[in-house]
């Protein structure tokens, strides 16, 4: 079910991933390798309790808004599941049944989803369809091919391509399924590519509209009442929702 790091390159390779590609997103497993273990702390540290909780009930507010009495949830780049977790378990405080699912590149995160109780999937986020195939093929597992929320926290900007991430989103998300973006807003801090390994500094509302409209017919940005605080730097958070 956790697959080690030459049958990460194996997996990258068949997805069809170039070299270029394959060391860049060696490199981001190997930056999360080192979070893994603290991603929880690390998540409290950035945002405090009441963002925490103000993301956790917007985010279970989007999901009910579905009115469905099951549901099947998709993590994408899931992390430890520290909101993966929040989630279910408001959902299921809301007498949803719900089945979730968290998919990460990152071994040491698939650890920790599978000690929460998550079932974790290896995969990346550009290729989710294709990635679930082979890990439904080559661990025995039986994911869903199709979910009806997919959801994201605090990853799109760690993404290589964001177009191609909600193009593969879209490929796993049911007719009538709605997806969940939740990540920071741009700013200009360019240390944070080397230190956090941050891919893009945010996105602004306008430029998460526009990545949006080329792939869904709905789409809705907005700003969210909380904000990330890393070390001296704080940014904002925004909500994409698009279906
Ligand atoms: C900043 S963490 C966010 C984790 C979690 N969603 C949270 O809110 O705490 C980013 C996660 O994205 C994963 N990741 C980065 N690039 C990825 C990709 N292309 N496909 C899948 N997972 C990826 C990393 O392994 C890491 O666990």
């Amino acid at each position: 079910m956790i697959p080690s790091i030459d049958e990460i390159k194996e997996f990258l390779k068949k997805l069809g991933f170039d070299e270029k590609s394959i060391n860049e997103l060696v490199e981001q497993i190997e930056y999360f390798e080192t979070e893994a273990l603290e991603r929880d702390d690390i998540v409290r540290d950035y945002l405090k309790d009441e963002c925490i909780e103000t993301i956790v009930n917007d985010i279970v507010r989007e999901i009910l808004k579905l009115n469905r009495e099951n549901i099947k949830i998709l993590d994408v780049a899931a992390g430890s599941g520290f909101f993966t977790e929040r989630v279910r378990r408001k959902l299921e405080e809301s007498r949803v049944k719900t089945d979730v699912y968290a998919l990460d590149i990152t071994p040491s995160m698939l650890k920790r989803l599978n000690e929460k109780g998550i079932a974790p999937i290896w995969g990346v986020a550009e290729k989710i369809k294709e990635s679930i195939e082979i890990a439904n093929e080559h661990y025995g597992i039986n994911a869903p091919k199709e979910f009806n929320i997919v959801l994201s926290t605090l990853a799109f900007h760690h993404f290589l391509n964001p177009d191609r991430v909600l193009e593969s989103i879209k490929s796993v998300l049911k007719e009538d399924g709605k997806v969940i973006i939740v990540d920071v807003l741009k700013h200009e801090h360019e240390e944070l590519k080397e230190t956090l390994k941050d891919t893009h500094l945010g996105f602004s509302l306008e430029e998460i509209k526009k990545i949006g409209s080329k792939v869904f017919k709905n789409v809705r940005a907005e700003y969210m009442d909380v904000y990330c605080e890393v070390g001296d730097i704080i940014v904002g958070l925004y909500k994409g929702v698009f279906a």
